[in-house]
């Protein structure tokens, strides 16, 4: 079983942030999405990837390598536009070499990982296996209709979906996909979409099984779910307090303090976790926040928000709440009325505030 993880894409609804960073090296809990997806890989025995990548090439390879760390080999496969997950699979075709793979979209998150849904796949052996979710907005997504448990119809985002059953971004494929990738063509977003090539699949009379996640699943591709998926990983957490605390400062409940961070005179309350050489100053860090390395709060308050490395928040009037916040970020107070906060702030941006 080989696999294939889809690392291109633009990140559009996550700009300005994806303006400087790939959507998939976006950290959930201080670590990149894409890592947890090449750890589910792994934990399901899965040791040959290759990983697709376009724009972003560059930073995907630093910081993923050759997979190593994680025991598996990454073999670097480059996709020249974004031209849908159906091309993807068209041009990895030698790397896959008739094998059976998992494709993985590499903004996606599953608390269950993926193990039992190989295993499955691997027992049974269809054409294709899909994971499929109940959504509030299947227009958003690819949308499967059952009928008495088999898939009769796949159509990507419908404007009138016959169901809630969205397509998971994690698909198992038997080299029969390769058939269909070439036969279908380009949809409204001039996109081979994979959900055409599986639909093409059904139609050929190839097995396609559907699988229900009950665990929750998480496209990280917008600013709320990215906070979601944020919130779903720290609970998750540990309490491990490895940074200094000092005796004027509490840290409640489920808090990770990395190594080398300062808690000075401040209440940090979790789930939540504070990077390597972070300082909380006179501050509050509330429930379901990740602040990386080297962030400063000072005389602030936050809470449910991403701060990424290096961005330095003082002396804020109002509390930061849902806020996502890129690398070198500076927000400080300036005199005149505050209000309420909300950010999503691109890297290296510079916000003054009146109050
Ligand atoms: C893609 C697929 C869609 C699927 C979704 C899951 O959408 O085309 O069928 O439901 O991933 O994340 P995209 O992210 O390309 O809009």
């Amino acid at each position: 079983m080989k696999g294939l993880i889809l690392s291109g894409g633009k990140g559009s609804r996550l700009r300005p942030l994806t303006y400087t960073r790939a959507k998939q090296l976006v950290p959930v809990a201080n670590k990149p999405v894409l890592f947890y997806g090449i750890e589910a890989l792994a934990a399901a025995g899965v040791r040959d990837i290759g990983m697709v990548v376009g724009d972003t090439r560059e930073e995907i390879r630093a910081a993923v390598g050759d997979g190593s760390r994680w025991n598996v080999k990454v073999t670097y496969i480059e996709q020249d536009a974004p031209r849908g997950l159906a091309h993807a699979v068209l041009i990895s075709e030698a790397f896959l070499a008739n094998e059976p793979f998992v494709m993985y979209l590499g903004d996606n998150l599953l608390k269950t990982g993926i193990t039992p849904f190989v295993e499955e796949f691997v027992r049974r052996r269809p054409a294709a296996q899909i994971l499929l979710t109940r959504v509030p907005d299947p227009q958003m997504f690819g949308v499967a209709e059952l009928a008495d448990g088999q898939v009769v119809r796949l159509v990507e985002k419908p404007k009138d979906p016959k169901s809630d059953l969205a397509l998971v971004g994690v698909y198992m494929f038997g080299p029969e996909v390769f058939e269909s990738v070439r036969r279908i063509t380009p949809s409204v977003r001039n996109e081979l979409e994979i959900t055409d090539a599986i639909q093409d699949l059904i139609d050929r009379g190839c097995a396609v099984h559907p699988h229900l996640v009950d665990g929750w699943w998480k496209d990280t591709g917008k600013l709320d779910d990215m906070l979601e998926a944020n919130r779903l990983i720290l609970e998750t957490f540990d309490r491990r307090v490895d940074g200094a605390v000092d005796a004027d400062s509490r840290v409640e409940g489920k808090v990770v303090v990395e190594a080398g961070a300062q808690i000075v005179r401040s209440v940090v309350r979790g789930p939540t976790i504070i990077g390597a050489d972070a300082k909380i100053e006179q501050a509050y860090v509330g429930p379901f926040t990740s602040i990386m390395n080297n962030v400063e709060i000072r005389g602030s308050e936050i809470e449910h928000s991403i701060v990424l490395e290096g961005s330095v928040l003082s002396d804020l009037s109002n509390r930061v709440i849902d806020s996502l916040i890129g690398r070198n970020v500076r927000i400080y107070r300036q005199p005149l009325k505050p209000s309420a906060y909300r950010f999503m702030l691109g890297d290296n941006s510079e916000v003054g505030i009146r109050w």
